[in-house]
């Protein structure tokens, strides 16, 4: 993204931030996997919203009239190992920074920084070691109140930045337009290849390798590829099992371009046609993932989405004979949670369970223009329930695709991959 985007979204925050108060923002550290091996780096969301730099250990501070950053010093040594730093002077030119220092600097400037503010905005949590550094940063100030100075006496997670991140600009839903798009070439893949007798994790190499091919991270969060029964298991990440002739085979997996991640799930069969039962779950579903979508429409309320999925599945489920009894009272008590224990939706961007309140005064939030949401009702068959006839045992079903909140007229970004039974079977010929 151009760099007058990040200069802009600073700008924001800072003619958000009242006189006295102050936000510090860090950015992610590496990671140790093993030893001297350490995770793949990927920034913090809400750092790199506001400063697109992709280096560890950064910090910005805002205040109303203030800017600055802490940054990794320039060091050819430590570079020729680790790569390029981008430094002090770069940082502060790209975001134009009122101040722009060396993290070594961090002890006695930001003393500076902090003193007379009385309210820190900081996401308290995220950090435990880093949480009790900055209590006791502000435990000293404080001790100086004698001296007339004090330091930060209350401290706030800051949601307003929550805020702004949950609606997205014109700019970010391209790049959800593209995470979709990978998404999309990875699971159309998949449906053209896959074939009886392949171990799951195949499956997921060519997830992940479609995905790096066009330039994408890679997944925004663990490939499920969930074959047969595994598919009743919510989470399944582990991916190790082969595939049988007549499984269906759930994948849930979305690309991550740029920070924007997609977040979908497609059902198809191992072999080239689902078997009846399986297609019978599956247009449950699908029916239900469909209406959904057409809820999902600026000024809905997000909760309704999911308590009118829940109705038109649990009808679904007592027509074919899984549940019996009234409608409400099927709702009421929560029984169609026996086959649907997850939620509808959740908010997508930067992160898969993006950020933003779902709720206000305990009232679920209307959507508006600009909210990507997850549509993805599914049905899980418990594989060890004798009161479900054999044949329905251990299918799961679940049809995920990501909508941008566009007035009466949803976007699907993910309508690219195929859902409806037809087309599945046709690429699986
Ligand atoms: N892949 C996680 C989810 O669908 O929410
Ligand atoms: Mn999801
Ligand atoms: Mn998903």
């Amino acid at each position: 993204m151009d760099q007058s985007i990040f200069r802009k979204r600073i700008r924001s925050v800072q003619n958000l931030l009242k006189e006295g108060e102050v936000l510090l923002l860090f950015a992610a550290n590496l990671k140790i996997r093993n030893r001297d091996v350490e995770y793949k780096f990927r920034q913090d969301s809400d750092y790199y919203y506001l400063t697109g730099i992709e280096e560890e250990d950064g910090i910005l501070t805002l205040r109303r009239n203030h800017s600055a950053h802490f940054a990794l010093p320039k060091d050819k040594e430590r570079e020729i190992w680790t790569g390029i730093r981008l430094g002090k002077e770069e940082i502060g030119r790209r975001l134009e920074l009122d101040d722009s220092f060396d993290l070594s600097d961090w002890n006695s400037r930001i003393c500076e920084i902090l003193t007379n503010q009385f309210t820190l905005y900081h996401f308290f949590g995220k950090d435990r070691e880093r949480d009790t550094k900055l209590l006791d940063l502000i435990s000293t100030l404080n001790l100086r109140l004698r001296e007339g100075k004090f330091g930060p006496q209350r401290w706030e997670i800051p949601n307003f930045l929550h805020e702004m991140r949950m609606i997205k600009s014109p700019e970010e839903i391209e790049k959800l337009k593209e995470a979709s798009e990978i998404t999309a070439a990875g699971h159309k893949r998949l449906m053209r290849e896959t074939r009886p007798l392949m171990f799951e994790f195949e499956l997921e190499a060519i997830l992940e390798s479609e995905y790096l091919r066009l330039g994408a991270w890679g997944g925004g969060y663990g490939h499920i590829v969930a074959a047969g029964k595994n598919a009743t298991i919510l989470h399944y990440t582990s991916n190790r099992a082969r595939i049988g002739e007549t499984d269906a085979i759930l994948v849930d997996s979305g690309a991550e371009k740029d920070y924007y991640t997609a977040d979908v799930t497609r059902v198809f069969p191992a072999g080239k046609k689902f078997t009846s039962e399986q297609k019978t779950i599956y247009e449950l579903v699908l029916l239900a993932q469909k209406e959904a979508i057409a809820n999902t429409k600026s000024g809905v309320e997000f909760n309704f989405v999911h308590e009118k999925t829940v109705r038109t599945l649990a009808s679904g489920l007592k027509d074919l004979g899984f549940l019996k009894g009234e409608l409400s009272e099927l709702i009421e008590r929560g029984e169609f949670r026996r086959f649907y224990m997850h939620r509808t939706g959740h908010y997508l961007g930067m992160d898969v369970h993006d950020v933003g309140r779902y709720f206000e005064n305990g009232k679920s939030k209307p959507m508006q223009n600009g909210l990507v949401v997850t549509v993805e009702p599914g049905l899980y068959f418990d594989p060890s329930d004798e009161s479900i006839p054999e044949r329905f045992r251990g299918i799961g079903v679940r049809i995920e695709d990501d909508v941008l909140v566009n007035g009466e007229t949803p976007i699907v970004l993910t309508s690219g991959i195929p859902k409806e039974i037809g087309e599945i079977e046709a690429l699986r010929d």
